[in-house]
């Protein structure tokens, strides 16, 4: 067993932005599923948005955040976001992260799709890999931190666990920590935490491609899920438009946004730059519109990929600025200076998840979400590019406000039990998981894609109806493992992507349905 003041689960930019500052009030502890800087912030290429150039404004920035996020972001978080984000960057800078500026000592600020203004703080073409390391290093300074590695989060405990009901009047349910599997002891440790924080990431896995690290499989969400706190908007899946295609390579490796920013244009096979035929702001309007642009573009042609060309500007340019998509390419014998990048679609972003207020706080008590995997109101039906590497910074900070008064106060109940696995047995055939997770990835990448009905939707929750038994049961006579917790999160966040998306009788943002084309009158959330 395990005791601490503030428990962090996940390692990306959000949690160790909190770490570092509650860090000056109590011990913490960071779990991490995998090694210690795995995560998505690792492989974010383009960069921060924010707002650090004289000609830029917040209005600007704030209009174009709601423009992308066709209607259902909340402003009020917008405006927090957009307005505190520069305040919480310069920490980030102060801690030691480089960000390129120009010979003249200016930040050398790129554009992405959406963005009115060059406003992306980048290092290179490996910003999240260089956010990352910096942070970490700063946590091992710490010595209020500890940080435990291969730790997977199996159930946040409340007091279900206890065996008490929610309190039919409040019906406060109430955190105190998780049950996490040590994979390198393979034990379940009970963990108690006065404050717990889900930093957990994203969920690209749901699908069978995806620009996300494996370890992107929706644990935080799916966990609040069957403890049952709220989720919000599960149905918005951002597919980035431009991973490279390149068969066989899983996860997929992704051609950043800048690219395109940077004079990169969409082509066919043919040639032709076909984005303008779609949107005046050509292969620079925002990523839900390229995506599916791309998607009817490779539906026209029966291929399955488009052509991104970068050959309009010089080979110093292009190596000075994606150093890394540049020796990725050619790695599989592109040379992008002189060669079309073929690339598609890959699901990259979960812009719903878990539903938290203006400080982090989530629908269960002492549990707050920070990051991708909750919904602050900041990306409504659609994130606006480079917008979620400030959204992290800016509500780590606000959770560690509204934790650091909350902690002193927060008790947790002695008779906690042990994690119960009694009557299991280790399993020794584990095709099961193997099998129902890429029948569940292909399932939502065929039917709950950039393109939706209702035909595919129902279609697509049938046959996930049945994965969900099997898996229930096998899960229920078998001791855990990762695969197989992966598995059910993968499942059990999908069935809230399946069931949102039917919610939603329009089409909206990431959202679109040949059913319902238009949008509907009334702006709702769907709420699980
Ligand atoms: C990219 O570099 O294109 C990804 C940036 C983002 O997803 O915000």
């Amino acid at each position: 067993m395990k005791n601490t003041d503030f428990l962090v689960i996940g390692s990306g930019i959000a949690g160790l932005s909190f770490a570092l500052k509650a860090a000056k009030h109590g011990k913490v502890l960071i779990i991490t599923k995998s090694n210690e800087d795995e995560s998505n912030t690792k492989y974010a290429q383009g960069g921060v948005a924010v707002v650090v150039d004289k000609d830029d404004s917040f209005e600007k920035h704030i209009h174009d955040t709601l423009i992308a996020g066709d209607g259902l972001c909340d402003p009020a978080i917008v405006e927090i976001v957009v307005k505190e984000g520069p305040q919480r960057i310069q920490e980030i800078i102060d801690y030691g992260i480089k960000f390129d500026k120009d010979p003249a000592g200016v930040y050398d600020l790129a554009k992405e799709g959406g963005h009115s203004e060059h406003r992306v703080l980048h290092y290179k073409d490996v910003t999240g890999y260089e956010i990352e390391s910096v942070l970490l290093k700063q946590i091992h300074e710490n010595p209020n931190i500890e940080i435990l590695t291969h730790y997977f989060c199996l159930e946040l405990i409340t007091q279900h666990h206890l065996g008490l009901f929610v309190d039919k009047s409040t019906k406060v349910i109430n955190c105190f920590g998780v049950y996490a599997f040590n994979t390198e002891l393979n034990d379940v440790e009970k963990i108690l935490a006065k404050v717990t924080v889900l930093a957990s990431g994203g969920a690209g896995h749901v699908y069978s491609s995806t620009t996300n690290p494996v370890i992107a499989t929706g644990d935080g969400m799916a966990m609040v899920y069957r403890a049952k706190g709220k989720l919000r908007n599960m149905e918005f899946i951002q597919f980035h438009p431009t991973a490279l295609y390149n068969p066989g390579e899983y996860p997929s490796f992704l051609i950043s946004e800048a690219v395109r920013g940077f004079g990169g244009v969409l082509r066919r096979k043919n040639g032709d730059e076909f984005m303008y035929e779609y949107d005046e702001r050509g292969s620079l309007a925002p990523r839900d519109i390229v995506a599916r642009a791309i998607d009817s573009e490779m539906k026209k042609s029966g291929e399955d990929f488009v052509y991104l060309d970068i050959r309009n500007r010089s080979k110093t340019d292009i190596l000075t600025h994606f150093p890394n998509i540049y020796a990725k390419c050619l790695s599989i014998g592109i040379d992008m200076t002189k060669d079309l990048i073929p690339v598609t679609p890959a699901a990259h972003y979960m812009c719903g998840g878990i539903l938290v207020d203006e400080f982090g706080r989530s629908s269960i008590h002492n549990l707050y979400a920070c990051g991708e995997c909750s919904s602050t109101g900041l990306h409504g039906a659609n994130r606006l590019a480079s917008n979620s590497l400030l959204e992290a910074p800016v509500f780590a900070h606000r959770i560690y406000l509204d934790a650091i008064e909350k902690f002193k106060d927060s008790v947790i109940p002695e008779n906690i039990p042990e994690w119960d696995d009694h009557g299991v047995i280790q399993s020794d055939e584990d095709i099961l998981v193997t099998h129902n997770l890429r029948e569940t990835q292909k399932l939502m990448s065929d039917y709950v894609g950039i393109v939706r009905s209702d035909f595919r939707l129902d279609r697509a929750m049938r046959r996930l109806f049945l994965l969900h038994e099997e898996t229930e049961e096998f899960y229920k006579a078998n001791k855990v493992s990762v695969k197989l917790c992966e598995l059910r999160n993968v499942i059990q966040v999908a069935f809230t992507v399946i069931k949102s998306a039917m919610a939603r009788k329009e089409s909206r943002g990431l959202h679109y349905t040949t059913d319902y084309p238009g949008h509907a009158e009334e702006l709702i959330d769907t709420i699980f």
